[in-house]
């Protein structure tokens, strides 16, 4: 049975109601420095309004508070909106992510940029598509040659080390991207845009959706120490697959302390040019 043909049209409409509050949110905060919107809020409401008419034995986490638990075999996981801070600034980049889990296995994501339209789909052993074409990860054969995308948890910032990662990288590959926006990236490696991503302090929302598409688009995620991929264990690694050994050996690189290239003093910058 296909859901995708139900989904997409939700996903859809929820961006469409993102974009009637892009450029004109007021700004509130769910902690010391997590923001969240009306636009979330209103999002989530229409999904869960949406899926649960569809289908009401169903069980539901949504970022915003929506949290059901009755035993069901099905779940959806919902990210109204991936990149609450891009949009609360009026920059361009978040999409509505929704995923859904039978049994505990992924069987479909979708994810929706409405800024550009576009739409990413993913059912389980069918491939993946971007606006219904099939799409394919990189071919990108070196670390040297990639862009690779993470980002940083809103919440304590100041006290996330992932900053020691992205120096690393940063040395040893073309880029890295921190665009805002974690099912955007995992998209975006699915479709070869990027050619890996890794993130710590992640929640199911986040990269249900997202997963499946990288998998389904031939790419490889797993956790950190190369485990499979655990919804609950809130990191992500994911590449096009011929660099995940590469970006794996990096990352650990950086956690036991090896080869570490030192920061160089910032006062450099700021020394006057000789000429
Ligand atoms: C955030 C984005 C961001 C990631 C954060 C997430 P939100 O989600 O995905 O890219 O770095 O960890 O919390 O709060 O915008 O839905
Ligand atoms: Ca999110
Ligand atoms: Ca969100």
């Amino acid at each position: 049975m296909s859901f995708l043909p139900e989904i997409l049209p939700i996903a859809r409409e929820a961006g469409a109601l993102l974009m009637s509050y892009f450029g004109k949110v007021v700004i509130e905060y769910k902690g010391e420095v997590d923001l969240v919107t009306e636009a979330d809020r209103k999002a989530e409401a229409l999904i869960v309004e949406r899926i649960r008419s569809k289908w009401p034995t169903h069980e539901i986490t949504g970022e915003e508070g929506t949290r059901t638990d009755s035993g069901g075999a099905y779940r959806w996981y919902i990210d109204p909106l991936d990149g609450t801070t891009n949009f609360a600034h009026g920059y361009p980049v978040f999409c509505v992510s929704i995923a859904l889990e039978h049994k505990g296995e992924r069987i479909a994501g979708v994810v929706y940029d409405p800024t550009r339209d576009e739409l990413f789909a993913a059912e389980k052993g069918s491939g993946a598509e971007l606006n219904g074409r099939k799409i394919h990860v990189s071919n990108t054969a070196t670390l040297a040659e990639s862009l690779i995308a993470t980002g940083f948890p809103s919440h304590k910032r100041h006290k996330n080390p992932n900053i020691h990662f992205y120096h690393r990288i940063t040395l040893h590959s073309h880029g890295i991207r921190r665009a805002g926006s974690a099912a955007m990236d995992l998209a975006y490696v699915a479709c070869g845009r990027y050619d890996g991503y890794w993130e710590f302090n992640l929640n199911p929302w986040d990269t249900a959706a997202g997963v499946l598409l990288v998998e389904e688009a031939g790419g490889k995620v797993t956790g950190v120490y190369n485990t499979p991929f655990d919804i609950a264990s809130r990191e992500v690694v994911a590449s096009n697959t011929i660099l995940h050994p590469a970006l794996l050996a990096e990352l650990q690189s950086v956690i036991e302390g090896r080869d570490r290239e030192e920061l160089p003093d910032p006062r450099v910058l700021a020394r006057p040019r000789s000429s």
